[in-house]
């Protein structure tokens, strides 16, 4: 089979080769790849920023979708012509993670969905909404799936909550259409005009440039009537917390999710102790919270945001494109026929 490999890190090495496809073992399933997803931290996979001691070679990126094609003694879950997306984790089933069961994910240190056949555990597949197209359902796993086990599985959101969501790239759009489907209010941060009319039509209630409004914590806690925002979807990371804990309310909930703007800066406890607001670190989350979020998309008829489809040949284009930062939502490859 072909697939997108990297044999040393760096853009330029990824490249399309010829690849075994391994073989379906008891409790296995193959799956014939229609789409993959793309999301930041497989930039920074293939970069070597993720982890620099990251397995070589390897075939990148989380979220895909595609067809079973095979299964393996005693599979039951799921069957041949199932459409199915895996799990980012897919030893992580429900309830708390253990190191062990969140260590192996799909993109790095497993190979990823960036190839035409997977072979994965039947327990770490999950069958798709069927009114998705494959790319819409392709952007599922990772990106998807953070944004809603940070609101829903650890954030417990109310209709009539305000979430703040910080720019308009994957998980951020997630956040924004998850929320205003259970009834909650949004206020978007971005860096473009264009971006902010974008953000306005997919439902923001309320959108900052935070090029323009450097205090853009005081300005969206002060659109909320000055009680803060109940939750926030903090994607920036170490850039940006400082202003978001700024915006949350007392009692308030601060998903940290990405590290767009930075790692590591110092902090004042204080702004979280003396205003029991609740720090929450997010990874993606469990294959129940999956089949749980398909529930809700399908039942709202919901389709997720696709800002760009290419061809699986043009896969690195692909990457470019996303490291641009001009997208808003997803960016996707088709893979075969698709
Ligand atoms: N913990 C987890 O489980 C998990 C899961 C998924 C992603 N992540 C992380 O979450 C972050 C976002 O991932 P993604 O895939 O959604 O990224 P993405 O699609 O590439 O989104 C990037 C967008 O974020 C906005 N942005 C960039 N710098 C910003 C800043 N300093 N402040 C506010 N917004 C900024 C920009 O939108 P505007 O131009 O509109 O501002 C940019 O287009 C990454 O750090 C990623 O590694 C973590």
């Amino acid at each position: 089979m072909k697939a997108w490999r990297f044999h040393e890190f760096g853009m330029e090495n990824l490249v399309l080769e010829e690849v075994e496809s391994p073989p379906v073992g008891a409790g296995e399933v193959r799956i014939r790849m229609r789409a993959a997803s793309l999301n930041y931290r497989d930039l920074l996979m293939v970069k070597g920023r993720y982890n620099p001691r990251m397995r070589r070679p390897l075939i990148p990126c989380s979220d895909g979708v595609g067809e079973v094609v095979e299964v393996g003694a005693g599979v039951q879950r799921v069957q041949v012509g199932d459409r199915v997306a895996g799990c980012f984790a897919p030893e992580w089933q429900a309830g708390d993670p253990e190191s062990a069961t969140i260590r192996q994910t799909l993109g790095g240190p497993r190979d990823g969905t960036l190839c035409e056949e997977m072979v994965l555990p039947a327990y770490g597949v999950v069958t798709v909404p069927a009114h998705l197209t494959d790319e819409e359902a392709a952007t599922l796993p990772c990106a998807a799936l953070t944004a809603w086990s940070a609101m829903f599985t650890m954030g417990n959101l109310r209709a009539g909550d305000t979430v703040l969501v910080q720019g308009s790239g994957g998980v951020s759009v997630f956040a924004l259409a998850f929320a205003r489907m259970a009834g909650a209010r949004v206020v978007a941060t971005t860096s473009s005009a264009d971006k902010e009319a974008r953000l306005r039509e997919l439902g923001a209630d309320h959108v900052i440039n935070y090029r323009e409004v450097e205090a853009w914590g005081r300005a969206a806690k002060e659109w909320t009537g000055g009680r803060g925002v109940d939750q926030v979807i903090e994607v920036g990371g170490a850039g940006t917390l400082e202003q978001s804990l700024v915006a949350v309310r007392t009692g308030g909930h601060v998903s940290l999710i990405g590290i767009l703007a930075g790692v590591a800066e110092p902090l004042k406890l204080t702004s979280i102790l003396m205003r029991n607001v609740r720090v929450q670190g997010i990874l993606v989350g469990h294959r129940e919270g999956f089949e749980a979020m398909n529930r809700a998309i399908d039942a709202h008829g919901y389709r997720p945001e696709v800002d760009r489809v290419f061809a699986f040949a043009e896969a690195d284009a692909a990457f470019a494109h996303l490291a641009s930062g001009r997208h808003v939502g997803k960016v996707c490859v088709r893979i075969g026929d698709g």
